[in-house]
């Protein structure tokens, strides 16, 4: 039932393709909505250029809506001062930095309800409208709406953490503690990015946890993570990452 209901819910959003080459320094100039060709909802201003632009939301912002001004970025630590406290998400195909947009009925995140869905890396064979089709590249990652999301799901009142260990694209600063609404996640200092603590490390083997409580990582002994357990405990744990794989 729940399935079916999400399933028909996809096939009533209109679809649209992303133009990859799309460039927004060639959209027309302008200084109202009035001077733009039909095809543009906006004009807008943009971060890097003088002058505003005519833009299609849709084109800078997959499934939520462009901060203003519009601002490029490969990653979302470049859409912010303080990634500790940014809600938004680097769009993985557009390269725009977004937010949620308050009047879209659809989420755009993923179903731990934290992990911005397109800030993530997109599935291959995804079929469209099939909800959970795909392959996710994004090691230990399941695939929803055809992007790599984290192996946990936020029901109302339970929390299921999955086996494996992930990364997310949010990105994170070492030197702040984890919000607390990032269930069994850690700020990577390597990756800047924040991960899933999975019940096995990267190379498969179960991951060792410390009774050692902790704010930051640096209150753990070297070669362990500060993690996010629940309502209010942070705990030590062996970085599951690290040690398995070469980080570039
Ligand atoms: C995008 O641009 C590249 C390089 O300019 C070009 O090779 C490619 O064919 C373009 N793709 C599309 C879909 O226009
Ligand atoms: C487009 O214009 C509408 C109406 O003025 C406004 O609510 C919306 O935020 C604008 N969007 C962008 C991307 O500028
Ligand atoms: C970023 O935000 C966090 C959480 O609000 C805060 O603790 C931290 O001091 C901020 N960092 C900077 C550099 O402002
Ligand atoms: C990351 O933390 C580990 C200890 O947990 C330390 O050995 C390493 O040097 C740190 N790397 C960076 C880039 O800070």
């Amino acid at each position: 039932m729940f399935v079916y209901f999400l399933t028909v819910q996809i096939l009533l959003i209109p679809t649209f393709n992303a133009d990859r080459n799309f460039s927004i320094s060639s959209s027309p100039i302008c200084e109202s909505a009035s001077d733009c060709p039909t095809g543009f909802s906006n004009c807008t201003a943009v971060s890097e250029l003088k002058k505003k632009r005519c833009v299609n939301a849709r084109q800078i912002c997959i499934g939520g809506k462009p901060e203003l001004p519009i601002k490029s970025c490969a990653r979302s630590r470049d859409c912010t001062k303080n990634v500790t406290e940014y809600e938004g998400w680097c769009d993985f195909e557009t390269k725009f930095c977004c937010e949620v947009d308050p009047l879209s009925r659809e989420s755009p995140m993923c179903p731990d309800r934290v992990t911005p869905l397109y800030g993530q890396e997109k599935c291959e064979e995804y079929e469209e409208g099939m909800i959970y089709s795909g392959k996710s590249e994004q090691k230990g990652g399941f695939c929803y709406k055809g992007y790599s999301c984290p192996p946990k799901i936020t029901r109302p009142k339970s929390l299921k953490f999955g086996t494996r260990t992930f990364r997310t694209n949010i990105d994170c600063d070492v030197g702040d503690k984890i919000a607390s609404k990032y269930e069994f996640m850690f700020c990577h200092n390597e990756t800047g990015n924040l991960w899933v603590m999975g019940k096995l490390n990267m190379n498969g083997d179960e991951v060792i946890k410390h009774w050692t409580l902790c704010h930051l990582n640096k209150d753990c002994l070297e070669g362990q993570v500060c993690v996010k357990e629940d309502i209010c405990r942070y705990r030590c744990y062996d970085d599951p990452v690290s040690s398995f794989f070469e980080i570039e």
